[in-house]
């Protein structure tokens, strides 16, 4: 069905003109602004175990995990053998509440709504490099702005390059400790789309939601002036849409450099509260680790103030799944089941004003997550 539909527009625009010459050199730019080549081949892997497939890329729709420039990832030769962690029950309490006291919706507003200024975050489209350029500035004037100059020595942000325009962005609160190496990642999609890639996509929800629900927990903590004993790091993907493409990069550049990550935290869809269902947050326990899983039911239950719900994408739906791939415990969480999520998403209806079922408030209980996440695995020190 999308597939059919991926495959009419397609064709659509091979029929539009702008010139008849234009048309017929099957210009690999097909429009201003995208550098997109529609005859590409990609190798797509559809579910967990089963065999990859060559595809073009212009009868992919969405739903596919792109392996073609990742197909080592995982496989045990760059992925040292690790020590699994354990998760013990959450205890930190009195250093997280009063941080969760401090988070508040109106940065989170103000950032989406320029995020979804954009015409598109599209990877491969220059507004996607935009607004990819924009939240790095962004995540540098918060840092300036919010963080004591002692805390500002530990932090470093960097872009994590990709061969298509949009990088993945990067922020390290570096640990205190000597002994252990162990870091945990916080992270989101910065990209959109839309079912047809040149069309406008707001994201607001997907993701533009987690993007910023993530940067007000990371406000929140500079803010307090927290100091973890691990390293804690927040991860703003590229190219998800594309088939979890950015996370997939940097997963495979931390394998194969025997990174230690003990644990990685995706939000992906954050706003949303389908009218007349309660407000609950969606812990998905499919292509994850399920010892990191139950950790963050414990989160939900200790420090978001709405109830959580087990429920399950059906397939490898976002950045978790990458980590989890090279080996590492990943968990993600979503606005509500699978089933009450946004339907908007995908569409030039992706948008905070859409309806009253996009909230602010609801967004921010996963920042208290985030929060909780970070400190309750990175340590503190006082
Ligand atoms: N945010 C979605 C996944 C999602 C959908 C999570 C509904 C929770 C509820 C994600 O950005 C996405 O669109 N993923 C693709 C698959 C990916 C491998 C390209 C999808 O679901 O089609
Ligand atoms: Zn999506």
């Amino acid at each position: 069905m999308k597939l059919s539909i991926v495959l009419s527009l397609a064709s659509l625009a091979f029929t539009a003109p702008p010139s008849l010459d234009k048309f017929e050199q099957q210009p690999l730019t097909v429009q201003d602004g995208f550098d997109l080549d529609l005859n590409a081949q990609r190798l797509i892997q559809l579910a967990e175990g089963q065999a990859s497939e060559w595809i073009e890329l212009k009868a992919l729709g969405l739903k596919f995990f792109d392996i073609t420039d990742n197909q080592d990832l995982g496989n045990g030769i760059q992925s040292p053998a690790r020590v699994k962690s354990s998760f013990p029950p959450p205890n930190a309490t009195e250093k997280v509440i009063p941080i969760l006291k401090t988070l508040s919706t109106q940065g989170p507003k103000e950032n989406l709504e320029k995020f979804t200024s954009f015409r598109t975050r599209y990877y491969r489209s220059d507004t996607g490099r935009a607004s990819q350029k924009w939240l790095l500035s962004r995540i540098s004037e918060i840092t300036a702005k919010t963080a004591s100059a002692s805390l500002q020595k530990l932090i470093t942000f960097r872009e994590f390059k990709h061969s298509w325009g949009q990088n993945s962005v990067i922020v390290r609160i570096q640990g205190s400790s000597t002994t252990d190496d162990g870091i945990v990642i916080v992270g989101a999609h910065q990209d959109s789309t839309n079912l047809w890639p040149f069309l406008p996509a707001p994201g607001a929800d997907d993701d533009g939601s987690g993007s910023v629900t993530i940067l007000e927990s990371y406000r929140a903590l500079l803010a307090a002036d927290y100091r973890p004993v691990r390293t804690i790091e927040f991860h703003w993907y590229s190219a998800e849409e594309g088939g979890l493409l950015g996370s997939q990069a940097v997963a495979q550049d931390y394998a194969a450099n025997s990174v230690n990550v003990i644990a990685m935290s995706q939000f992906d869809m954050t706003a949303w509260v389908k009218r007349g269902t309660r407000e609950e947050a969606g812990i998905i326990i499919d292509y994850v680790d399920p010892d990191l899983t139950n950790f963050n039911m414990q989160l939900v239950d200790l420090y978001m103030d709405i109830p959580f719900v087990q429920t399950q994408c059906g397939y490898a739906c976002s950045d978790h799944a990458s980590w989890r791939k090279a080996g590492y415990p990943s968990t993600f969480t979503i606005e509500s089941s699978f089933e009450n999520s946004n339907k908007n998403i995908h569409s030039v209806n992706d948008r905070i004003d859409v309806s009253e079922e996009f909230s602010f408030e609801h967004m921010l209980e996963f920042s208290k997550l985030a929060v909780a996440f970070a400190v309750e695995l990175g340590g503190y020190t006082d």
